[in-house]
């Protein structure tokens, strides 16, 4: 593999920074950027996201623009050789103009329109809002579109939410014509004879009244199609008078917004992820969580990505205010760079005064001091970054993937059922994930939509929606010598909701799986259920899986029978199948098990079929891979809170920080991180 060109055309460093507001200061202070650029300096940050929330700034008066400070601030951060991402201020607007435009605020589903409450309050729909935006970063752009500091554009921030107001549902209704064509083709989609709620009229089409799931879920397929043709329209202006690469910054696995369409509108891809690290008896599994989101950044445009944000120290959003432990800091930016990410930045470089985030984490503390702990561990990261500079641009191409698909996840959550407390499609497939990474076994996380066809191995949990076309590319992986493995709630439905007739899982997947699903068990807590090993099962899998929340009952059609049940009126029945199917072989867990089972599991799998683990590790030692060139470096994590060693098994090489060799076997303290170039 090549190694990548960086996110930045002609900045071959990793991006260090953060979310930069002097704009809060520099009334007051006027020396506030002298100072910011010392601190800087001494934390080796780079790059700064920089206005942000800032419209009131750049536009104090309808059509009355001052961009002196920011003339200033752009000229300072090119002399310091800094890179800004300089935003589209869209996510807040000011008082003026929603006192002036009341319809620019976006409407609740019960017809109130939100004032200036906060931010991200605006339609999506406002002409008058859309026109304000051209207006502002057309200024922007053609003002600094080409300046020597600017790196990328940051596109507004965390776009989400949906507006209900007449025009947006308007907007809706139009994408459902230009999907389904007729009322009665929409009634049929919906299954809208339930309840008498057939349509008559297109203007009976209320998003706000939520009478039907297939309705839930077009509205949030609507409300992404909103955020991208909103993310279009703010772009056009700086794509007329600038070359540099836009971006926005997503909210990792945030229910609301499917990202891999905003994705498809990006340049390149950019996160916040705050991993809170408030679970004390699970510090590794908070760890996994945030590569989970750092592998899907990385497979989305499979090329390496930003960590847009995160925090110095401690949260304020949290239910606890709890300090990172020493170590900590530098392994979460790492981890974050060991999956991927060519930079990592911060909310915030400098901590306001006040407003809700003053007791947020930032670089620059109110002390105003190099001296504080939170400080010196940026700093460390900075000086981290410098000395493993050589990694930039690589990128890991795994042999496993992670299916985890927004729509099919939506269409399972706005349906009536089953067991409504205990559907959990996030921790499912987080659960699944979990086991590779304790593994040490790389992996992508992709949708439904991807290509599968470069993996050894997919893994599809509770895939219980299907576009079209998936079933399909789904039996192609299999008989071409794929691996795949499903579990319960598997292809239900299609992609309106409407459920497969004639045996699940549908859409032709039962002849794949080689198997019928009958009925499903929802369990209470109270229930006990549990697997175990078919007798010669050819994975030769011996442990036990402790079962929670579901049961199918699957006959095999074909399938060879690995588990069977422990208990109740269907003990003996099979649990878990392998179907041979073409080169290939379709794997499928009936029940819901526990996390040893799927580590056991995915251990049996890998040897089995091949598939490569970086290194066999104790529990909470995390190992990862980045190559390019015919370089290849190895990122090792201690997770848990005391020092652990481990055989190398043959690695060799050289940390990067320390200059040590690399061999025999390795010691991390607490929260210890190492980047090992191998030899
Ligand atoms: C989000 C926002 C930031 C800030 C942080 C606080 O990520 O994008 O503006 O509010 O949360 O953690
Ligand atoms: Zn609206």
């Amino acid at each position: 593999m090549k190694k990548f060109p960086p996110l930045f055309k002609g900045f071959p460093q990793f991006a260090h920074g953060g979310d930069y507001n002097p704009d809060q200061w520099w009334h007051d202070t006027p020396d506030i950027v002298d100072q910011d650029m010392a601190f800087a300096r001494a934390a080796k940050c780079n790059t700064f996201s920089v206005g942000i929330f800032s419209w009131g700034e750049w536009e104090p008066e309808e059509g009355k623009f001052d961009f002196s400070r920011l003339d200033a601030l752009m000229d300072r951060m090119a002399a310091e050789g800094n890179h800004v991402l300089l935003a589209t201020p869209s996510a807040a607007f000011p008082n003026w103009m929603v006192n002036k435009y009341p319809q620019i605020a976006k409407m609740t589903s019960n017809g109130v329109r939100t004032p200036l409450a906060g931010r991200h309050c605006h339609c999506w729909r406002s002409p008058i809002y859309r026109e304000k935006v051209t207006i502002i970063n057309t200024k922007l752009a053609q003002r600094y579109g080409r300046h020597p500091a600017l790196a990328g554009w940051h596109i507004s921030n965390e776009y989400n939410t949906a507006c209900y107001c007449p025009l947006c549902t308007e907007a809706f209704r139009n994408w459902l014509k230009s999907r389904y064509g007729t009322l009665e083709e929409l009634n049929r989609a919906w299954w809208m004879r339930f309840w008498s709620h057939t349509y008559t009229r297109w203007e009976q089409v209320q998003p706000g009244l939520n009478c039907s799931d297939g309705l839930a879920l077009d509205w949030f397929r609507f409300t992404t199609e909103q955020i991208c043709d909103f993310m279009r329209h703010e772009i056009v202006p700086l794509k007329q008078y600038s070359d540099r690469p836009v971006t926005t910054n997503m909210m990792g696995y945030y229910p609301g917004v499917d990202y891999w369409r905003i994705a498809e509108v990006c340049d390149f891809i950019a996160d916040d992820r705050y991993p809170g690290w408030t679970d004390l008896k699970d510090f590794p599994g908070t760890a996994a969580r945030a590569a989970f989101c750092h592998d899907m950044h990385r497979a989305m445009k499979k090329r390496p990505w930003l960590l847009m944000e995160s925090t110095p120290s401690n949260l304020n959003w949290q239910p606890y205010y709890r300090l990172k432990r020493p170590g900590l800091h530098r392994a979460e930016e790492l981890l974050a760079v060991a999956h991927g990410a060519d930079g990592v930045m911060y909310f915030q470089f400098r901590k306001g005064r006040g407003g809700s985030e003053k007791m947020h984490g930032a670089v620059v503390d109110h002390a105003r001091s190099t001296g504080t702990r939170v400080f010196r561990d940026v700093a460390e990261v900075g000086e981290t970054l410098e000395k493993i500079r050589p990694v930039l641009g690589t990128s890991t191409v795994p042999e496993v993937a992670v299916v985890f698909d927004w729509d099919a996840m939506t269409a399972l959550n706005v349906s009536g059922g089953p067991s409504q407390s205990r559907k959990l499609v996030m921790e499912t497939i987080l659960a699944h994930y979990r086991a590779l990474w304790e593994l040490n076994i790389p992996a992508d996380v992709i949708e439904s939509r991807s290509d599968f066809s470069g993996y050894k191995l997919v893994i599809a949990p509770m895939l219980y929606a299907l576009h079209p076309g998936v079933a399909g590319r789904i039996r192609e992986f299999v008989e071409n010598g794929g691996v795949w493995v499903s579990t319960y709630l598997t292809a239900y439905v299609n992609e309106t909701n409407l459920c497969f007739l004639d045996g699940f899982p549908g859409g032709g997947l039962r002849e794949v799986f080689g198997l019928w699903n009958e009925e499903l068990d929802g369990l209470t807590p109270e229930d006990r259920q549990f697997i175990t090993p078919a007798e010669d099962n050819m994975l030769g899998w011996t442990g036990r899986g402790e079962v929670a929340d579901f049961a199918e009952r699957i006959h095999p059609e074909g399938a060879e029978v690995l588990g069977v049940y422990g208990s109740d009126f269907y003990a003996g029945e099979p649990a878990l199948t392998v179907n041979a199917f073409g080169r290939g072989f379709a794997y499928y867990q009936a029940a819901r098990c526990d996390g040893k089972f799927l580590h056991d599991f995915y251990e049996r799998l890998a040897a089995k079929h091949g598939v490569k683990t970086l290194l066999k590790t104790p529990p909470g030692i995390h190992v990862m891979l980045r190559e390019g060139d015919g370089e290849k470096y190895l990122f090792f994590f201690n997770f848990q809170p005391k020092v652990q060693s481990f055989p190398l098994d043959g690695i060799t090489g050289t940390e990067m920080v320390t200059g040590e060799r690399v061999e025999k076997a390795m010691t991390l303290p607490a929260f210890g991180s190492a980047v090992v170039r191998l030899d």
